[in-house]
């Protein structure tokens, strides 16, 4: 069977960063430890008055050709995940692919060029759609690019505001990878939900509280569905298990549920069971079913005590060196990146695979024929979990990675400047900003044509 997989990856960062520790919370009158240990961010990323979503991705996407030595011809298909396009109609893969044909010799023509919109999840159902296009034989020897671009901005003093961030990753999905090997094994958790949402609308309408139990309910549904066709998932199966990270105090709630669930009924929690007891069990309770709304018929259903029960035992386990451990070596390198660039929705997950693969090479971890665990999310909702085996010759592409020189790079910006440059990029504000920095090598955004398209220049 034709091994397919992630090839290449670029990440592409706004260049603006807002400090949310030391600028962003004393201008709000808050505490900085609500944003470096409560929510794990220590800053956000944000696009210049002449970046956005096709700037971003298309500066990734050259990045990656140039470094692959690739042209248009090698190119079967642009796919664009995002949840910021600002066209219903004419898809951000067209503008990225004419930004891309302004340096490159020869065209994108007989590519086939798309937009996947399934908020944060997105770009996982693209990189999806290239592997079952590759897996079908209907590639003709050609790779497809797969990009995920953001602007995650919210509306000035929505609680989102605290998450925001931009950014884009490119990947190159095709045969015999030279990063990681996508498996056929796949689960998914999926439901009609209402926790943000952006209905014809640039900022989202977010019930934050909700969208955090609802990521936590559809993950566990995908984990349990990821194992009705894997088998039973182990803490110690995978070097890494990279999350979908809107911030990492949210990934902190999913790295305990999760170890929970994998640790169930094995020698992990025999061990534990003498430090913290074992987890409780629903039947001793009288609940069945695998939510808080699925009670048993019994008549003495204590769904109360069953969630109160499991509230301490999670605390407990929270506290074990065993779960420390785990969580340091498997989770924890994994959010180095988005403490510094905030939420790029689309583009998250694959931010947080990464970073793992960078902390990898950074200690010597020898990762080959090693797997990952990507839990993917979007809210409306849905999560997809499958598993990864990275492979031989991964430290070279991890080393192309410029990501820290990116992110060092950014521009400070003051309170004053980030508010005009969230005006800037507000659709309802008429608000002309200067560019802070200077682009150079790069795509920039120069104005509007004579339909409204946006226009854009390479800057040498
Ligand atoms: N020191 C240490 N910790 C502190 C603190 C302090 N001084 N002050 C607050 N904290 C902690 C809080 O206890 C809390 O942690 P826990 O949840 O573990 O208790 C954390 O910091 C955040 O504080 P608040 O809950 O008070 O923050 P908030 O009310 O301002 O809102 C939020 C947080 C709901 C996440 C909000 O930022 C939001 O709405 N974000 C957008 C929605 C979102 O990202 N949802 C995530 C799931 S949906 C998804 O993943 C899709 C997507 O990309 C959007």
């Amino acid at each position: 069977m034709t091994s397919v997989g992630i090839d290449a990856i670029e990440i592409r960062t706004g260049s603006l960063k807002l400090d949310l520790p030391g600028t962003f919370a004393p201008a709000k009158d808050e505490d900085p430890e609500k944003y470096t240990k409560g929510l794990g961010l220590n800053a956000s990323s944000f696009p210049d008055s002449y970046e956005d979503i096709v700037t971003m991705a298309a500066n990734a996407a050259h990045r990656l050709m140039e470094r692959k030595g690739l042209r248009p011809n090698d190119v079967g298909r642009i796919d664009v995940a995002t949840e910021s396009a600002f066209d219903n109609s004419k898809p951000v893969s067209t503008y990225v692919a004419g930004c891309l044909e302004q340096v490159n010799d020869g065209d994108f023509h007989h590519a086939n060029k798309g937009e996947r919109k399934f908020a944060c999840v997105a770009a996982t159902q693209a990189v999806d759609d290239a592997y079952n296009w590759i897996r079908a034989g209907r590639n003709r020897g050609r790779a497809a690019l797969v990009i995920a671009t953001d602007t995650a901005l919210y509306a000035r003093d929505d609680p989102g505001e605290a998450t925001q961030g931009a950014g884009a990753v490119a990947m190159l999905i095709d045969e015999d990878p030279s990063v990681v090997e996508i498996s056929t094994e796949q689960g998914y958790g999926s439901a009609d939900e209402t926790d943000f949402l952006k209905p014809q609308q640039q900022f989202p309408s977010v019930d934050g509280k909700r969208s955090m139990q609802v990521y936590l309910a559809r993950m566990r549904e995908a984990l349990e569905d990821f194992e009705s066709v894997s088998g039973d998932t182990h803490p110690d199966d995978y070097a890494y298990i990279p999350f979908h990270t809107p911030f990492p105090g949210m990934v902190r709630k999913a790295g305990l549920l999760g170890y929970r669930h994998m640790i169930r009924d094995t020698p992990v929690e025999d061990e534990l069971a003498e430090e913290i007891g074992r987890q409780p069990r629903r039947e001793a309770f009288g609940v069945s079913g695998q939510g808080p709304e699925a009670s048993g018929t019994s008549s003495h259903v204590d769904e109360a005590g069953y969630e109160e029960a499991v509230r301490e035992h999670m605390d407990a386990l929270k506290g074990t060196d065993a779960y420390h451990e785990w969580y340091g070596n498997t989770i924890e390198p994994t959010l180095t990146i988005s403490r510094e660039v905030g939420n790029w929705y689309t583009g998250s997950v694959h931010v947080a695979r990464a970073s793992a693969l960078q902390h990898a090479l950074e200690n010597g971890v020898d990762l080959a024929g090693q797997r990952l665990l990507v839990g993917s999310y979007g809210s409306g909702a849905q999560a997809e979990i499958h598993a990864e085996t990275v492979v031989d010759g991964w430290e070279e592409e991890v080393r192309a990675f410029d990501a820290d020189e990116q992110l060092a790079e950014r521009y400070d910006l003051s309170f004053e400047e980030y508010e005009e440059i969230h005006d800037a990029h507000n659709h309802e504000k008429d608000t002309d900003v200067d560019p802070v920095t200077v682009p150079e090598g790069e795509f920039a955004f120069t104005g509007w044509g004579r339909m409204g398209e946006r226009e854009y220049e390479y800057v040498n």
